[in-house]
C-alpha cells in the first residue's frame, strides 16, 4: 500500500528557506507565493472618521533595505526553483512596492514571464490622506521555469469560468471579507494579508491538473491549501508564524473536495459528448420534468427528444440558457439544475453519472 509523503497536504511551521531545503527536488507542479511586500509602512493610517486602519505593518514585512529584500527574494525563489517540476509554473503576487524588483530578479534567474495579471479590487481601501491615487490593484506574475519549458494552461476551463469568452489578464475580485475572512478572538482580522479564495481558484484551475501538488512557501491563513483541497489538488504549505500555521491547519481540514467538470479538468480532456436525448431515453431525466436556473426558478421543461420548452418552440438547453442570460451563447449544463430527493442538483451531475454508467462512451 502506498502512503503519501509526510510533507504532502501538511502545513509545515518554519522558515521557508530552511524547510524547502528538506523537501525533495521536483516535488511541485505549481508554486504560488505571496511573500512579504516590504511595504515600508510607517506611522498609522486613519480613516476620515478618525478610526485606525490596520494594514500590513508586521515584523515579517520589515527588511533593512532593498539589498536585504532582494537577497531574501533570490533565496526563496532559488528554493522554489529546485522544487519545481520541469513543466511547473510559479505565480508570485506583489504590489507597486515590490513587483518590479520581483520581475527583474525572476528574469535574471532564468524564469520566463508568461503573463502579468492585474488583480483589480472593486472594494479597495481608499487613500485616506487624499495624497495620491487610490491604489486599487495588485499584480501577479505567472512564470515558466525557462523560455522553452512546457507548462500547463487550462485554456478551456478558464474560458468557461469567464462566461465562454477568452480569459483576460485583468481579474475583478473583491477583497477577502465576510465569512471567508479569518478572525481572532476579538473579532478583528486574524491576518492583515489574507487573499480572496477566488484569486487562488483562478490560479490553481488555470495551471494545475487534478491531484497536482501546489507549494506555497508563505502560507499565511492557508488560502492556497483551502482552494487546493476544494478543487482536488494537493498542497505543501510553509508558514513561519505558529498561530497562522495552526489557523491554516484548521481552515484546510474543514474543506471538502468538490468534483465538477471544471475541477476535474473534463473540459481539457475532451470527454465524449452526451446528448440530452440520451439522458431522457435512458431514464436520467423524465419527459416533462422541470429544469431550474441558479436562483431556483423553474425555467423550462424537458421534452422527449431532449429539447427544452418554456411555452414557446422547443430549443436546446444551450439556446434556452442563452435566452435566459440574455447572451448570444451559454452553456446549459452549467446553468440548469434538476430536483432530486428534495434538493436542486446540477444538470451536469446527471451527465457525469451517465458517462460513468456508460464507461465514458457515446450515447
Ligand atoms: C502576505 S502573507 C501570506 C498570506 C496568505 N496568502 C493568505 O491568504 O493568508 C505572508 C506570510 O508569510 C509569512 N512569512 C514571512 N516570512 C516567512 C518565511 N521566511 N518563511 C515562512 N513564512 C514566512 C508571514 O508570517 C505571513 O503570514
Amino acid at each position: 500500500m502506498s502512503t503519501s509523503p509526510p510533507y504532502l497536504d501538511a502545513v509545515i511551521q518554519g522558515d521557508c528557506l530552511e524547510v524547502m531545503q528538506g523537501l525533495p527536488a521536483a516535488c511541485a507542479d505549481l508554486v504560488f507565493a505571496d511573500p512579504p511586500y516590504f511595504m515600508q509602512t510607517e506611522g498609522f493610517l486613519f480613516r476620515s472618521d478618525g478610526s485606525r486602519f490596520s494594514g500590513v505593518d508586521d515584523a515579517w514585512d520589515k527588511f533593512g533595505g532593498f539589498a536585504e529584500y532582494d537577497a531574501f527574494t533570490r533565496a526563496w525563489l532559488g528554493g522554489c526553483r529546485r522544487l519545481m517540476k520541469e513543466d511547473a509554473t510559479l505565480w508570485v503576487i506583489g504590489s507597486f512596492q515590490n513587483i518590479y524588483r520581483l520581475g527583474s530578479i525572476l528574469q535574471d534567474m532564468g524564469f520566463w514571464i508568461l503573463n502579468d495579471i492585474i488583480w483589480s479590487k472593486p472594494n479597495a481601501v481608499p487613500n485616506f490622506g487624499g495624497t495620491r491615487f487610490q491604489n486599487a490593484h495588485e499584480t501577479l506574475l505567472w512564470c515558466a521555469r525557462s523560455r522553452d519549458a512546457r507548462y500547463i494552461f487550462n485554456y478551456k476551463t478558464m474560458k468557461r469560468l469567464n462566461g465562454g469568452r477568452q480569459a483576460r489578464s485583468v481579474w475583478d475580485i473583491t477583497l477577502c471579507k465576510g465569512g471567508e475572512r479569518l478572525k481572532d478572538g476579538q473579532g478583528a482580522k486574524l491576518h492583515p494579508a489574507q487573499k480572496p479564495e477566488k484569486l487562488l481558484y483562478n490560479v490553481i484551475l488555470a495551471s494545475t491538473r487534478p491531484e497536482g501538488v501546489v507549494l506555497d512557501p508563505f502560507f499565511g491563513t492557508g488560502t492556497t491549501g483551502a482552494v487546493a483541497r476544494l478543487t482536488g489538488r494537493h498542497f505543501i504549505g510553509i508558514e513561519r508564524d505558529a498561530a497562522y500555521a495552526e489557523a491554516a491547519r484548521q481552515r484546510v481540514a474543514a474543506v471538502q473536495t468538490v468534483h465538477s467538470d471544471i475541477h476535474d479538468q473534463a473540459l481539457e480532456t475532451r470527454l465524449p459528448r452526451v446528448p440530452m436525448r440520451a439522458l431522457v431515453r435512458d431514464g436520467y431525466l423524465e419527459n416533462g420534468e422541470s429544469l431550474y436556473d441558479r436562483s431556483g426558478r423553474a425555467a423550462c421543461t424537458v421534452t422527449e427528444r431532449g429539447l427544452v420548452c418554456d411555452g414557446g418552440a422547443p430549443v436546446s438547453i444551450h439556446r434556452m440558457a442563452a435566452m435566459i442570460l440574455g447572451r448570444s451563447n451559454a452553456n446549459g449544463w452549467d446553468l440548469f439544475r434538476v430536483r432530486r430527493d428534495g434538493a436542486l442538483v446540477p444538470l451536469d451531475l446527471l451527465r457525469r453519472r451517465w458517462r460513468e454508467d456508460h464507461g465514458g462512451g457515446r450515447g
